[in-house]
């Protein structure tokens, strides 16, 4: 099984290739689907102003594609501006359901200069999924991604 680290060199390599903004999105959510088994859902959203807008994701289609800053564990990492793990959605009351199947996320904010772009959103079928090995990878490709909006 890929490490983490494997993983981050394999995306840095891929967005390298060039491509726009939109097809670095698209290449980063489908390399993480492909090689993260725990990850069941992944998407990107785009801040188009005071809404976050579902951009690439691989995953069940959710009924989520535009969330308001401040709503849901999307719209708290946004206002926060800073990474959200949540071990079980269904004990937290920001939880917006995607699937009744998930059971963790992560949240993390894509940032430039200190304003969010976007972010990244995964959701796990499996409890308590995300630890600090995640998070520390995902923020390294937001910066990565921040770098190609
Ligand atoms: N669970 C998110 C909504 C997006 S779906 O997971 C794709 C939230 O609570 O903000």
């Amino acid at each position: 099984m890929p490490t983490h680290d494997d993983i981050l060199t394999e995306i840095r390599m891929a967005l390298a290739q060039g491509g726009d903004a939109r097809q670095a999105l698209s290449t980063t959510v489908a390399a993480l689907k492909s090689r993260m088994p725990d990850y069941t859902w992944v998407g990107v959203y785009l801040l188009e102003g005071n809404e976050l807008v579902l951009g690439p994701f691989e995953g069940k289609p959710s009924p989520h594609e535009r969330i308001p800053l401040g709503r849901g564990i999307c719209g708290a990492a946004a206002a926060e501006k800073s990474t959200i793990i949540v071990d079980d959605v269904n004990a937290d009351p920001r939880y917006l359901a995607c699937s009744v199947d998930t059971r963790s996320e992560i949240v993390v904010p894509i940032m430039r200069d200190g304003e969010v772009l976007g972010e990244i959103d995964i959701d796990s079928d499996r409890p308590a999924a995300f630890g600090d090995a995640d998070r520390r990878l995902l923020e390294s490709v937001a910066e990565l991604l921040a770098e190609r909006l």
